[in-house]
């Protein structure tokens, strides 16, 4: 991936498999929200390829990436604060079941769509906020009512940009549970700066550095890499 002449992207090769979780780790800078943006059609790769499902992906716009199966969350919270917890999980769940905005013709659908938000909010553990503005919630409940969004647009593979980015420590054992928890229906590959998270979530780790990957191997292999720990986390001590 260019920006001009500059390079954030430089022939990374990854492959995620179905039902795992992979994190993406790596300095600032190092290109892992951009590696995100290219897989969800937010940036066109100018090289390269990107295959999922068996299928070339490349260059495709964000809505159609959504409709392939892709969906993600960003860094920063990007909920909807005007409207209801519930209603921004309805939104993800009636437009992607293509239901009819017509009342007459939503409404045969209604009991089952209520169902299936209230069933999405239990998963991510918002169900007593169902009722709250998206706006009113804490940093990070809107963190987890992004997931629940991105979840309701009921793709297989989930994009989370640093899921945990200034959400309390004491809330991180709540986001790791979700996070395992999502993982049991999707594909996740995220990027997360907390080591614990990541070291307790994640099935596989790759390691950008100046938008190339360093390191790709399981959790534990790679925080005892040489490379991984001058680069990233800036010592070979343990
Ligand atoms: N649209 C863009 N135009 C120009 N440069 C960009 C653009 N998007 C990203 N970059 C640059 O690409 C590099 C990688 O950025 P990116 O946001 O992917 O890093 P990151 O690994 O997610 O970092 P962080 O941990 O700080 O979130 C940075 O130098 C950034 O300034
Ligand atoms: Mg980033």
């Amino acid at each position: 991936m260019q920006f001009g002449a500059f390079t954030a992207l430089d022939g990374v090769d990854i492959e995620v498999e179905p039902g795992e979780v992979h994190s993406l780790i790596g300095p600032n800078g190092a290109g892992k929200t951009t590696l995100l943006n290219t897989i969800a059609g937010d940036v066109k790769p100018t090289r390269g390829r990107i295959v999922f499902d068996n299928e070339d992906v490349t260059g495709l716009l964000p809505h159609m990436c959504v409709q392939k199966g892709i969906s993600r969350t960003f860094q920063i919270p990007n909920v909807m604060p005007g409207i209801k917890v519930w209603e921004s999980v309805w939104l993800g769940i009636n437009s992607k079941a293509k239901i009819s905005w017509h009342p007459f013709v939503g409404a045969k659908y209604a009991d089952a769509i209520a169902r299936k938000v209230r069933e999405l909010c239990q998963i991510v553990g918002l169900e007593e906020s169902m009722d709250e503005l998206a706006g009113n919630l804490s940093h990070g409940d809107q963190k987890i009512l992004e997931i629940a969004m991105a979840m309701s647009l009921d793709g297989s593979l989930l994009l989370l940009d640093e899921p945990t980015q200034g959400v309390s420590p004491g809330e991180i054992d709540t986001f790791m549970s979700i996070i395992k928890k999502v993982s049991e229906t999707k594909t996740v590959l995220m990027v997360e700066h907390n080591m614990d998270v990541v070291l307790g979530v994640s099935d596989r780790v790759t390691v950008l550095d100046h938008g190339r990957v360093i390191a790709n191997s399981t959790p534990s292999e790679v925080v005892n890499d040489e490379q991984v720990r001058q680069v990233y986390l800036g010592t070979t001590d343990v």
